[in-house]
């Protein structure tokens, strides 16, 4: 049975963009793979967050991925630092990775000009550790967004790189994942560029948001005047809309929307009550668990506590296989 992992950083809230682009996946490929799914706490430290957010915002992406209907069952749920060989496979493949390539890293380089009096080791080394993540798993499929794409190609890189020098082929090589065979991005309402957490609160809808925020949010979205020609191409932000409806609505409404769109017929307003609807309805299964399982606190630190046994299990017997070919031999 292949192997799937992914994570997701403990910053916050989960997104429409993470929930389309990597969880919705999660929970369907649980049935088919031996799954991990993991809370990326170590990733987090980046922006050097209180100990009070960090533990919170750990706790508040366990009760999102349970909300969401990944089973501890069949999926090992985990906090990544509860896993302390993800980070001494880390250190070995830091020796292989190189200043060059991982400066040129388009994450590192958004990095940078986001946070520039912060330009820290662990930004520079932030891929090394997730090929460390997917590869204590030896995991093939990583079920991700668009904007982890090159992520994947470099653990590709570590992973071959460490093959070649050991002269061994014990890491396969993982590859990004999505259900629907393209990898997405979901934009954002602010009309440019994706859904993400740092663009700003009013550019995510969060999956906890309640429907009258939702309403708020998406009849704030960023459009423009209307088209004034037939069939003409739309601007980004009109795009994103009808990029966002694609996702949460029928058919039948993207068509509707789309030939009033093409006929200069189109009111923003209505597309906007409909898109904001068709929200509320997709995410009111998980809203509601997500109040659910947030006040079962002994039911979360026994999923924490599962899960890590589990992943520990398969995440030690890796690195026993690997401290023997690197030739660490006990006297
Ligand atoms: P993070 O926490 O930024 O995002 C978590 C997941 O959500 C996806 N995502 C999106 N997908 C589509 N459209 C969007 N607007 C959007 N925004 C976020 C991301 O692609 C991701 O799948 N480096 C990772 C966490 C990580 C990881 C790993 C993932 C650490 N180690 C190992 C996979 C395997 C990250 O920062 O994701």
């Amino acid at each position: 049975m292949e192997t799937v992992v992914s994570g997701i950083r403990s910053t916050g809230k989960l997104h429409l963009g993470n929930y389309y682009g990597a969880v919705k996946n999660f929970v369907k490929m649980q049935d088919e793979y031996r799954c991990f799914f993991f809370i990326a706490d170590y990733h987090s430290l980046t922006t050097h967050p209180t100990p009070a957010n960090l533990h919170g915002n750990v706790k508040q992406v366990l009760i999102e991925y349970l909300a969401a209907g990944i089973d501890p069952e069949k999926a090992t749920i985990f906090v990544q630092s509860d896993i302390p060989e993800v980070s001494e496979l880390y250190l070995y493949l830091n020796m292989n990775a190189y200043l060059g390539e991982l400066e040129r890293s388009t994450s590192f380089k958004d990095k940078v000009r986001a946070q520039p009096d912060n330009v820290n080791a662990g930004l520079l080394t932030y891929p090394v550790l997730m090929a460390a993540d997917i590869l204590i798993h030896r995991a093939v499929k990583v079920p991700v967004g668009k904007d982890q794409e090159q992520h994947l190609e470099m653990s590709r890189t570590f992973a071959n790189r460490f093959n070649r020098l050991y002269k061994t082929d014990y890491f396969p090589e993982p590859y990004a994942f999505n259900f629907t065979s393209k990898l997405v991005k979901i934009p954002g309402l602010d009309g440019k560029g994706k859904m993400g957490k740092s663009e700003g609160e009013a550019n995510a809808v969060f999956l906890s948001d309640t429907p009258e925020i939702i309403r708020k949010k998406v009849m704030r979205a960023v459009t423009d005047a209307g088209p004034v020609e037939n069939n003409s191409v739309k601007p980004e932000a009109v795009q994103n809309l009808f990029d966002l409806m694609k996702v949460v609505s029928a058919q039948e409404t993207c068509d509707h929307f789309e030939s009033a769109y093409n006929t200069c017929r189109i009111r923003y307003g209505d597309l906007k009550k409909q898109l904001a609807e068709d929200m509320v309805l997709a995410t009111a299964p998980v809203r509601e668990r997500i109040r659910e399982i947030a006040e079962n606190t002994t039911y979360l630190r026994e999923v924490a506590r599962y899960g890590a046994v589990k992943a520990r299990e398969s995440a030690s017997k890796t690195i026993r296989d690997v401290r023997e070919i690197i030739g660490f031999k006990n006297f």
